[in-house]
């Protein structure tokens, strides 16, 4: 384990996190697990945290008088751990714009729709019910925007007749989530994908669209 330090934000179950300690423990992401933050302290995913000796701490928001002040303490407990990378995980709060400011070019995270199609809550529900023909995850940098930065990849499935609002959240999970994340996580541990002003950059070069499940190396496959 060496290289970028991740710092992994989780509210819940932490099946991303767990894909992400795996692929750090198998060292498919030059990196180095430097924690687990979660703004709730019944997230199953801190154990998942713990079992791999990963650092877990909680900043509940629940004890904070409004989102600067949880945001702030959030921030102070991410710098204990001199994060190169913060990767959102199913974390459901939003932070403010001065927090993003903060992180910016430092911060992404996995949302479970085929941006920019459905920001925000309800994903699954609102690709069903509109008929949608495909559905799927997207890995995103983190801006000012909720859930408006560039897609760095995107992976994406056709939805058919057996699909509905309880079996979907697991397929895109596991079809999707649990191999993208991981590898745009190695991307950016490897120096491969940053974000600069004007959007991202891969291997050199621009990136004019997202990347695909067509693009992972075959270790995230
Ligand atoms: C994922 O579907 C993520 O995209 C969404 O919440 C879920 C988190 O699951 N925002 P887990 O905590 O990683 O198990």
């Amino acid at each position: 384990m060496t290289g970028a330090r991740i710092a992994v934000l989780i509210s819940g179950q932490g099946r991303n996190l767990q894909a992400i300690l795996d692929a750090v423990a198998a060292r498919k992401i030059p990196a180095t697990l430097a924690g687990v933050v979660s703004n709730r302290a019944d997230a199953p995913g801190l154990a998942r945290a713990r079992a791999a000796a990963v650092p877990a701490v909680v900043v509940p928001h629940t004890a904070y008088a409004d989102r600067a002040d949880f945001d702030a303490a959030l921030l102070t407990e991410l710098e204990r751990l001199r994060p190169d990378i913060v990767a959102m995980a199913g974390f459901m709060r939003v932070l403010g714009n001065d927090a993003i400011r903060r992180l910016k070019g430092r911060i992404v995270n996995i949302h479970p729709s085929l941006l920019p199609k459905y920001r925000g809550l309800h994903t699954h529900r609102r690709a069903l019910e509109a008929g949608d023909a495909e559905h799927g995850a997207s890995v995103h940098y983190v801006t000012e925007e909720l859930d408006g930065g560039p897609v760095a990849i995107q992976g994406r499935f056709r939805l058919g007749p057996q699909d509905n609002e309880q079996t979907l959240p697991e397929r895109v999970m596991q079809e999707v989530e649990l191999k993208i994340y991981p590898q745009a996580l190695a991307w950016i541990a490897r120096g491969e994908l940053r974000l600069l002003a004007g959007g991202l950059l891969f291997r050199g070069r621009p990136l004019a669209a997202p990347l695909t499940l067509a693009d992972l190396e075959p270790e995230f496959r």
